[in-house]
């Protein structure tokens, strides 16, 4: 099987001890730091902005890859780019334009992404894959970590797949909610580039053994 990334969601981190579980996060080998923020209007749950962030990464050099559950993203990137972070996704169906919102992240040397929710059709960003650094393939309905795996994510992420390959871009594909030691070989199989996991990696006592668990090493 080939290197997966994984991307740890501090969405259940203890965020009293935010610089000793990113240490944590560090020394166990997690490659990103996934950050979900949620608006209280795009989905049902309110998280984090940007003074949190900032700290983050004042706290870590790790790649900060921001997930935008909010209705106007737009707004998020000008922040986002003074900050400091590496990665941004939206959500389409948040930005009339999101062509031009995608560029605009690029344009600042961002990786830029689309969030696709488990009801929306891989169709739907086929006439901007092409632009797209990355996409979010959502496997749970965006909101809360904690949630359970929604199977039929492995067929899109094999589609999405195969549409990536037969238009030879280096598109990656990130899958978010859910993930954990009984679907990630199907995951990495499947295509994905990039598992997110939140619920999976805190609530084990050894974060190390978890991120391995993710990468299947031993399944290889
Ligand atoms: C859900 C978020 C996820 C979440 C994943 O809306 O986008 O990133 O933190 O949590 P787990 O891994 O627990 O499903
Ligand atoms: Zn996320």
């Amino acid at each position: 099987m080939k290197d997966i990334q994984i991307a740890a969601s501090l969405l259940s981190a203890d965020f009293g001890r935010l610089a000793e579980e990113l240490k944590a996060l560090e020394l166990a080998g997690a490659e990103i730091i996934h950050l979900d923020v949620m608006d209280g209007h795009y989905v049902p749950n309110l998280s984090f902005g940007f003074p949190v962030i900032k700290r983050v990464r004042e706290l870590t050099d790790l790649p900060l890859d921001v997930h935008l559950m909010v209705t106007n993203p737009a707004m998020c990137i000008e922040p986002l780019s003074e900050i400091g972070v590496q990665w941004i996704s939206f959500h389409q169906e948040c930005d009339y334009h999101a062509h031009r919102l995608v560029n605009f992240i690029r344009n600042k040397g961002i990786k830029a992404g689309l969030a696709l929710n488990p009801a929306v059709p891989v169709h739907s960003l086929v006439a901007i894959l092409a632009e797209l650094d990355f996409v979010l393939l959502m496997s749970v309905n965006p909101g809360f970590s904690g949630q359970s795996f929604i199977s039929s994510i492995l067929k899109k992420c094999k589609v999405l797949k195969s549409h990536i390959e037969n238009a030879k871009l280096d598109t990656l594909i990130e899958i978010d909610g859910g993930v954990n030691n009984e679907n990630s070989a199907a995951l990495i199989e499947a295509g994905a580039d990039i598992l997110v996991s939140a619920s999976y990696i805190f609530s084990s006592a050894d974060y190390g053994a978890a991120i391995r668990n993710l990468r299947s090493e031993g399944k290889k």
